[in-house]
């Protein structure tokens, strides 16, 4: 399941995860996005005193968006935890903004594990930009 493009993309994942800054929560988590220009674009959790945070998948979503790519074709979540991370529904609606029903969603813990499920399973029946 981890070819070399997902490899590539879980050290970039890790090396965000690694800057996350997250004194409240303890809870670091690294994404790495695949855009249509083919180069990964990395985030990590950013939090704030009032207990706002910027998740790490809106995170690389943003880099990717203010580099001028505009789709995303896979992403990679990573968490400092035993449990595989999964996007919480936030997430998966911006997500969802950017990407199409079979566009690949890996999901790892700190051990290497992995769960890959596709876009279109994770959030069903989704309102999406097409509607407005
Ligand atoms: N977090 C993410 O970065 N992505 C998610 O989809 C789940 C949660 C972050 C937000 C917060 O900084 C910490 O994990 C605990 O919720
Ligand atoms: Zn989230």
């Amino acid at each position: 399941m981890t070819d070399q493009i997902i490899q590539k993309m879980l050290e970039k994942a890790t090396a965000a995860m690694k800057n996350a800054y997250c004194p409240y929560s303890h809870f670091s988590v690294g994404a790495c996005v695949l855009a249509d220009d083919g180069n990964l674009y990395a985030g990590c959790n950013v939090e704030n005193v009032v207990y706002n945070a910027t998740h790490a998948e809106v995170a690389a979503v943003a880099a990717m968006i203010s580099a001028g790519a505009k789709r995303v074709q896979k992403i990679v979540i990573v968490a400092d935890c035993n449990k595989i991370i999964v996007p919480c529904g936030g997430c998966r609606q911006h997500l969802r903004e950017f990407s199409s029903e079979d566009m690949e969603v890996y999901m790892f813990n700190n051990q290497g594990d992995c769960d890959m499920m596709k876009m279109g399973d994770l959030l069903v029946k989704s309102f999406g930009p097409e509607y407005l």
